[in-house]
Order: structure tokens, then sequence, then C-alpha cells
């Protein structure tokens, strides 16, 4: 009868316990309110990004982030500008300071520099090809080019689209991080190249020298929030959204060297 009783109290304090505990949890489970208005990343705007004093600054853009969407989405398009493009300007500015090269051109940094000092390879490199990365794309583009361009996109490659498939089929073999270029080359034919990291056709060791006047980023920062893996699928829309005009006005410039 003892045991009994003693098991019939440790019952009724398991019991009480649990009880307390219950209560306890109740108290202290506060609910948290859900927003009403559910909050969006504020995105920037292309005049707010500056880089530090130096050399060289960033090319303006003339359009905003969003505006090549869907084929390249405003957060890609902000990431790469006031990120990517502005590190590179920054460090081309700070690794040129006290060097021969520092009062130059862009264009003859690129064709002096030397090749084996990094900091001033990837990015002179680096703000070369995203300035004029950024003025070849425009919103309400792509389509084909007119004019004399046209003609001599016939008359070196057949057609418009046998250039456009030699270009995506020059864009679809590189590995890694790379750029796919139309130069206009020494002898002013038109060639289609490509370049690894930051290096581009101006640079003395280019396989093929020329100057460019079309590029197309093939680092992953410049498709991989938008197409992930599928690189083929930004090279498709990176034509929606070509800038045939200034492409063309690149083209009659570079002849006239
Ligand atoms: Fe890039």
């Amino acid at each position: 009868m003892k045991k009994l009783n003693i098991l019939l109290i440790n019952l009724l304090l398991v019991v009480f316990l649990t009880s307390c505990n219950k209560k306890k949890l109740t108290e202290y489970n506060v609910e948290v309110p859900l927003p009403e208005v559910q909050e969006k990343a504020v995105m920037g705007i292309p005049d707010d990004v500056t880089a530090n004093d130096g050399s060289f600054q960033l090319e303006k853009l003339t359009y905003s982030y969003d505006a090549l969407a869907p084929n390249i989405s405003g957060s890609t398009m902000e990431s790469h500008y006031s990120k990517h493009y502005l590190t590179y300007t920054n460090n081309l500015n700070k690794a040129l300071v006290g060097t021969p090269l520092e009062n130059l051109t862009i264009e003859e940094v690129l064709e002096k520099l030397d090749t084996s000092i990094p900091e001033i390879r990837n990015n002179a490199g680096g703000y070369y090809n995203h300035t004029l990365f950024f003025k070849c794309i425009a919103p309400n583009s792509g389509g084909e080019p007119k004019n004399i361009l046209a003609e001599e996109l016939i008359k070196k490659f057949g057609s418009f689209d046998n250039f456009t498939t030699a270009f995506k089929d020059e864009a679809t073999k590189q590995f890694g991080s790379s750029w796919v270029w139309l130069v206009v080359d020494k002898s002013g034919n038109l060639q289609i190249t490509s370049t690894q990291n930051q290096d581009n056709p101006l640079m003395r060791n280019a396989l093929i020298q020329g100057t460019p006047i079309l590029a197309l980023d093939l680092w992953e920062h410049a498709y991989y929030l938008d197409y992930q893996y599928k690189r083929k699928n930004y090279v498709d829309a990176f034509f929606n959204v070509i800038n045939w005009k200034k492409v063309g006005e690149n083209y009659e410039e570079a002849v006239k060297k």
C-alpha cells in the first residue's frame, strides 16, 4: 500500500510539472506580426556610382539597371556595374599611380603595359572591357546592324546569320572566364576572336590583335544570377540587347585608324 501511495504521488508530481512547463511555453511564445507590405530590395542608380580619384572614371550608363530585363536582370546589371566595373576602375587607378602609364589613354596603357604585372594587366583590361561592354548593349536593341557594318559583315561572313552563328560558336567553346570580340584587325578586316581573363585584342599578347567594336562578357558574374550554368541562353539573350547603332559607330571609328 505504501508503494502504491509513493507511485501515485510521483504521478501527480509529473502531471503538475508538465502543466507548469506548458504554461511557461505559452507565456513566452509571442507571435511576431507579419509585415503588411512585402519589403523589396532597393535598386541603386548608376549615376550614384563614382570611382575614386585617379586617371580613369566609369563610363556613364545611359539606361537604368533594369532596362535590359528580362534579357539581363536589374540585379545582374547593378552588381556588374556598381561592384565589378567599379572595382576594376579603382584598382586600375591605384595600380597606375607613379608609373609611366599614369597619364596615358586606356588604349595606350593596354598597348604598352607589361603583361607580367597582373595588377595593371587585369585591371586595365577589366576597365576597358567593361567600358566597351556597357556601351554595346542597350534597351530596345538587338535585331541587325545597318549601313556599312551590315555590308561588311555580309562581305566577311556571307550573311548576318552566319556571323551570329560564328560569334555564338566562339562563345560556346570558351572555358572559364573570358571575352568574345568582334574586332577590326590591323588590315582593316572584321574578325571574331576571344581572350581569357580580362585580356583583350589591344594587348600585345593577343592572338588576333585589333580594335574591338563589340564585346561579350563571359565571366559568371555577367550571367549567373539570371541563367546559372546555362551560358548558351545568356549568349542568345545578349543578341537581343546588342546596340548595333553603337557597334556601327565603333566600326566606322576603328577603320579610320
Ligand atoms: Fe564583367
